[in-house]
């Protein structure tokens, strides 16, 4: 048995929230929020179903544990750490940073869960998708295996392929939407096999990366039905992880509905669609919106630490759930 039926953790579940949203008031078009909670901030939304294969991959090749990349606020660690730690399994974090911050709450989540932390310079983290760096740091540590930045490999991808997400309390989606940045995500909703082929999908990206269309296309399984799906790039703003007072504002206003974003995936993606629904951008036929919530909320807490939002933001947006 790879995974004990009594780690509540590896079986997430599915909850559905309308949008109620002042915008959208004069608009025929619903949208609800897909949560895949597991009890635990840091393994929920995409987390969980990114790193469903590739650990099962580490746990049947009988690896010790598993290495991966990050910036110092990752979500993608902190999700690998405690992941690994409920598995069984070492961890190591390479950590996009000069030197690693002891006062960082995500690198201090990650080394509480177990991870060993590695600094790589931003010279040396550009090499993060280098196969021959790969090769040098795998040399090192034969036993562990390799997981790619946020988790964003045709394994990773394929963990999102059986989840119904356009399955919406008030019937199908013609739409499901979720933030982008490496492209994992996106890549498993357009392979899905669990929803209907005439659902398109949308990845509202949060990073300025021109190579994003191409990445995920080299994601995509090469023998199988694809679903139509395009990326729009319009709303990263100022770049990735930059907000403006505006994007706070929607986020405190959704958090007062008990609907909980951050600013820089889910709450960006989000403003992002109320836009395009607001000012009727989407195609006429779309009627019915499933927005993927990706997790990420432990995020919030580095943002606390640099000072972007105050304690009272960090208390409204993260909500109640426990790390
Ligand atoms: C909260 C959150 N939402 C969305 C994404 C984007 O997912 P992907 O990198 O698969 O495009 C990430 C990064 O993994 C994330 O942490």
């Amino acid at each position: 048995m790879l995974y004990s039926s009594s780690v509540q953790f590896w079986q997430p579940q599915l909850r559905w929230q309308q949008l109620q949203y002042p915008q959208l008031s004069n608009n025929r078009v619903e949208i609800w929020l897909c949560h895949l909670d597991t009890g635990c901030n840091a393994v929920s939304g995409n987390k969980i179903l990114k790193l469903r294969y590739p650990l099962q991959q580490a746990l049947q090749q009988q690896k010790s544990g598993v290495f991966t990349f990050g910036g110092a606020f990752s979500n993608h660690l902190a999700a690998v750490a405690k992941a690994c730690q409920q598995l069984g399994l070492r961890s190591t974090g390479y950590v996009r940073t000069d030197q690693l911050d002891d006062s960082n709450p995500t690198l201090n989540f990650c080394r509480r869960h177990g991870m060993i932390l590695k600094a790589l310079d931003r010279h040396s983290y550009r090499l993060r998708n280098d196969s021959e760096f790969i090769a040098s740091l795998q040399a090192q540590q034969p036993q562990m295996l390799a997981i790619p930045e946020g988790g964003s490999s045709a394994a990773g991808a394929k963990g999102l392929r059986d989840v119904d997400f356009a399955n919406t309390p008030s019937g199908p989606a013609n739409l499901v939407c979720c933030a982008t940045a490496s492209g994992g995500t996106v890549a498993g909703l357009i392979a899905s096999q669990a929803m209907p082929a005439d659902t398109a999908i949308l990845g509202l990206t949060v990073v300025k990366d021109s190579s994003l269309n191409q990445r995920i296309e080299q994601l995509l399984p090469a023998q199988q039905p694809l679903r139509q799906w395009q990326l729009i790039s319009d709303y990263v703003g100022a770049g990735y992880a930059r907000f403006d007072t505006e994007l706070l504002a929607f986020c405190r206003q959704l958090a007062q509905q008990q609907l909980y974003v951050e600013p820089i995936y889910t709450g960006k993606a989000l403003a992002a669609l109320v836009h395009l629904v607001a000012n009727n951008k989407l195609s006429p036929a779309i009627r019915r919106i499933s927005f993927f919530h990706t997790g990420g909320l432990q995020g919030i807490h580095g943002l606390h630490y640099r000072q972007l939002i105050t304690a009272a933001d960090l208390a409204l947006l993260s909500g109640s759930m426990a790390d």
